[in-house]
């Protein structure tokens, strides 16, 4: 018997080799005190027997949508309404092919047309299928409707081939998952997140605003609250990076297992980056730095005795340029905020300051950017795009910080 309490996850197992790992997923999963029932393509059985997947979750198997006994059971639509998320893995080139396309030709893809739980994917596929410019597409289109790509992963493949295509290991895919479901549940231990596929990788990230002082009380500052940068250190610890994040004020906690640095100033932002960049392998800019200070800060408050009062500002150094410079970069990731033609700038930001990537954002505006808790992102790198539609900031991190990943490791 199935327990009737915990988050709900519908697991669709697609066809490929890495459908034995879908297994130790389940386990995986009811150990985190999710209900877990399973559904199966006609390939996936060549694979790995719906038996195992009958004795692991403690549920009946679906495979059929015209299964009259199933159906007397618990319903296809039942099933999907049940669900509070759905995840494919292993998911095939095929699978995602079928489900960008809305296909409803077999129970998963029917399950997932029927649903209104969020889509999780987790792609396991030779790497030549999973580069081709088709699967590409199929996955921008699934990105575009809200659904999570988890992974691949990088290195051998069961065919000999070398590169991207490995499906994340279970532990990696539950704890995403779970982390999306049970924001506050869920802390992987250092051990699991040690684990992930940047295990190893030193990071920087910089958050927050900067604050510019006028005189001993006032400053030039920002709308940044912190909470793209804090949230996208913590997606990156998650996946194993160690993270030192560099920070400007906010009112935010440091996320757990982060290294935190308090600056105030751009010139003193600058300072702490620069201290430790040497180290670094990796760096995320996602401050609102401010580009010009007073050029003489008062040393005393400033009396209102004058009708107009000029200020004169001068140009802060630009970290994020000044680090790209450097003879021996680390991957360098930068963000834009704009109010308008938001890609156009980017892709000047992009080659101008020579980074490996940029994620636009629009700011100014009613929805997204500064302060407010969601985000939509357009990601550029020389050789590619991808959109991140409007979600909550933790959310967007994660997939800014799998994005990131996959660019760093390709
Ligand atoms: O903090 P939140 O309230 O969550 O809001 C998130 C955010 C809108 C601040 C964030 O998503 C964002 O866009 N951060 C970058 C803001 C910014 O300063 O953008 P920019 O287009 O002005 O700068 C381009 C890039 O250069 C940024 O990566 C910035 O960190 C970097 N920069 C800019 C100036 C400077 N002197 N040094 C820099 O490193």
């Amino acid at each position: 018997m199935v327990p009737d309490s915990g988050p709900r996850v519908l697991l669709g197992v697609s066809g490929g080799i890495a459908a034995y790992k879908a297994a130790d997923l389940v386990r995986r999963l009811r150990e985190r005190g999710c209900v877990v029932r399973v559904v199966m393509t006609e390939a996936a059985t060549a694979f790995v027997s719906p038996l195992t997947f009958q004795a692991l979750s403690g549920a009946p198997v679906r495979i059929s949508l015209l299964d009259p006994a199933a159906e007397a059971g618990m319903g296809h639509i039942e099933l999907a309404r049940w669900a509070q998320r759905i995840l494919f893995a292993p998911a095939t080139a095929d699978l995602i092919a079928r489900l960008a396309a809305g296909l409803a030709d077999d129970l998963p893809t029917t399950l997932a047309l029927a649903t209104r739980a969020p889509l999780y994917l987790a792609p396991a596929m030779n790497q030549q299928m999973w580069l081709h410019p088709a699967t590409q597409d199929n996955l921008e289109r699934l990105r575009a409707r809200g659904a999570r790509i988890l992974g691949p992963a990088q290195g051998s493949q069961a065919c000999g081939d070398l590169g991207p295509g490995r499906m994340l290991e279970p532990i990696e895919i539950a704890t995403a998952l779970l982390a999306d479901l049970l924001p506050d549940a869920v802390n992987p231990p250092p051990s699991t997140a040690a684990a992930g596929p940047l295990a190893g990788v030193r990071t920087m990230v910089t958050a927050g605003p900067t604050r510019e002082p006028l005189d001993p009380v006032r400053f030039l500052g920002n709308r940044s609250s912190g909470q793209m940068g804090y949230a996208l250190a913590a997606a990156l610890a998650q996946l194993g990076a160690e993270v030192c994040l560099i920070s400007g004020p906010t009112a935010l906690p440091g996320p757990a297992g982060v290294t935190r640095v308090d600056v105030e100033t751009a010139a003193q932002m600058h300072a702490a980056v620069f201290e430790r960049i040497g180290t670094i392998d990796l760096f995320v800019a996602a401050a609102a730095v401010a580009d010009y200070r007073p050029a003489a800060p008062a040393e005393r408050k400033i009396k209102k005795e004058t009708a107009e009062l000029t200020l004169q500002l001068i140009r802060n150094p630009d970290i994020l340029a000044e680090v790209a410079a450097l003879p021996h970069p680390p991957f360098t990731v930068g963000f834009a905020a704009e109010t308008d033609q938001v890609e156009a700038h980017a892709l000047a930001k992009l080659s101008g300051k020579g980074l490996d990537l940029i994620a636009a954002n629009q700011v100014g505006g009613d929805q997204g950017g500064f302060e407010r808790a969601e985000n939509a992102l357009i990601c550029l790198w020389r050789e590619g795009r991808r959109v991140l539609p409007m979600m909550p900031k933790t959310r967007l991190a994660g997939e800014l910080a799998q994005l990131i990943t996959e660019r760093y490791l390709a």
